[in-house]
């Protein structure tokens, strides 16, 4: 479904459209059941991790996160230890904490200020772009070449302040993965939003059970209902789905003059259209980026795989107009409500993950409501490579004419 993002009319009429029909529209497909084994089963989860994990672009942080010359930070989330850095020049940078020698770590901390890093076991040197500059003893080499020992890098490009990084080099530029989304998001002025809050909680689950929560909205009468089903309508829910995993969910407030009480006051993003301003809108980048967008802040939650069944959610926010050395007192609050709602979201993992495990379990029948979730395995089959998922693990591919362009 196609959305000028200034078009109320239209997004009402979608809405009226979902809340009214009897049943799914008439072009759209059944889904075949999600096989349980694509959340258990090892040599998938493996194949899963080589060929769609670490080579998908992946958040690591936020410009606020190195906001000088020679700031940096360390980030293990992808499997690899990273350092995300700002070069002299101001250039955000991303290579391996790895020493070119024998692969001592450059930075033991998780983030620190330096004009270079000097490698802790055997003092070679190297500068915040990544050259050797300097090797202890050099007459005992032969022939080392230095062009050749820079730091191995890791691509890395902006999204607004947010820093994304991608650990296959022959990725496409971020911008072009992201397609038609990135123009509905200038809206947002992500450049000029400010990073408030960082916060990261452990869950003993795959990571795809907590992922599917965020995709869907049908659950929210039953574990959000003093939260968040107290203002939003999930029947009144629409959805597009873009080209490469991406999507968007937009559900409308129960009432439309509805705001929420904690943000009254707070400062705004000048220029945001009224449909993310008086509805939730949801963005989903995949395959693990989910950003329900408002213009008085965006909570941004990433979801990682730790083990096969361990997973850990980063939920931050980023705002207008945020000072860190004298924030909003508003914000407490909705941080602390914001975080009420990730304990709904996440009390069933465990044992929905001991429940994949068992035999009780084959596989998930997905409603029309819940079609983000089959999209997105739909993706992850195309990344791996559709001949390669073994048989009884794949899901057939059924939405390519659902996906919208534009
Ligand atoms: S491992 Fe870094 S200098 Fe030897
Ligand atoms: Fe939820």
């Amino acid at each position: 479904m196609e959305l000028n993002q200034n078009n109320v009319a239209a997004a009402e009429a979608l809405m009226d459209y979902e809340r009214d029909r009897k049943g799914p529209p008439a072009d759209f497909p059944k889904l075949p059941d999600i096989p349980g084994g694509r959340y258990v089963n090892r040599d998938f989860l493996e194949l899963e991790r080589e060929r769609m994990w670490k080579r998908a672009w992946l958040y690591a942080g936020h410009v606020d996160q190195i906001p000088r010359p020679g700031s940096w930070f360390v980030t293990r989330n992808t499997g690899s230890p990273i350092i995300i850095a700002r070069d002299l020049k101001g250039e955000v940078r991303a290579y391996y904490n790895t020493c070119q020698h024998r692969g001592a770590p450059l930075v033991k901390e998780d983030a620190g200020e330096s004009r270079g890093f000097i490698c802790g076991y055997h003092g070679w040197s190297y500068t915040l772009e990544g050259k050797l500059t300097a090797v202890r003893d050099i007459r005992d080499f032969t022939d080392l070449d230095f062009a050749c020992r820079s730091l191995a890098s890791v691509r890395c490009e902006l999204l607004g302040g947010m820093i994304f990084i991608n650990e296959d080099p022959d990725a496409e530029p971020l911008v072009d993965h992201l397609g038609p989304m990135v123009k509905e998001l200038e809206q947002y002025k992500l450049e000029t939003l400010r990073l408030v809050d960082s916060r990261r909680y452990e869950v003993d689950c795959n990571v795809k059970v907590l992922l599917d929560a965020f995709l869907e909205v049908y659950h929210l009468k039953s574990i959000h209902q003093q939260t968040v089903d107290r203002f939003l309508d999930h029947r009144g829910m629409f959805i597009t789905l873009w080209p490469k995993g991406h999507s968007r969910m937009i559900t409308p407030n129960r009432r439309p003059d509805w705001r929420d009480p904690g943000t009254i006051g707070m400062p705004k993003i000048p220029g945001v259209t009224d449909i993310p301003a008086n509805n939730n809108v949801s963005y989903h980048l995949y395959p693990n980026f989910v950003m329900p967008a408002s213009d008085t802040g965006i909570p941004i939650l990433q979801f990682w795989p730790l083990g096969d069944k361990k997973c850990e959610v980063v939920s931050s926010w980023i705002a207008p107009d945020h000072d860190p050395e004298n924030p909003d007192p508003m914000w407490a609050t909705r941080i602390g409500n914001w975080e009420r709602i990730l304990y709904e979201d996440l009390q069933f993992a465990p044992q929905i993950q001991e429940s994949l495990e068992s035999k009780g379990f084959k596989g998930m029948p997905l409603n029309y409501q819940e079609r983000r979730i089959y999209h997105w395995h739909e993706e992850l089959d195309r990344r791996i490579g559709l001949n390669e998922v073994p048989p009884e693990l794949r899901v057939e591919q059924v939405l390519s004419d659902q996906i919208a362009t534009a």
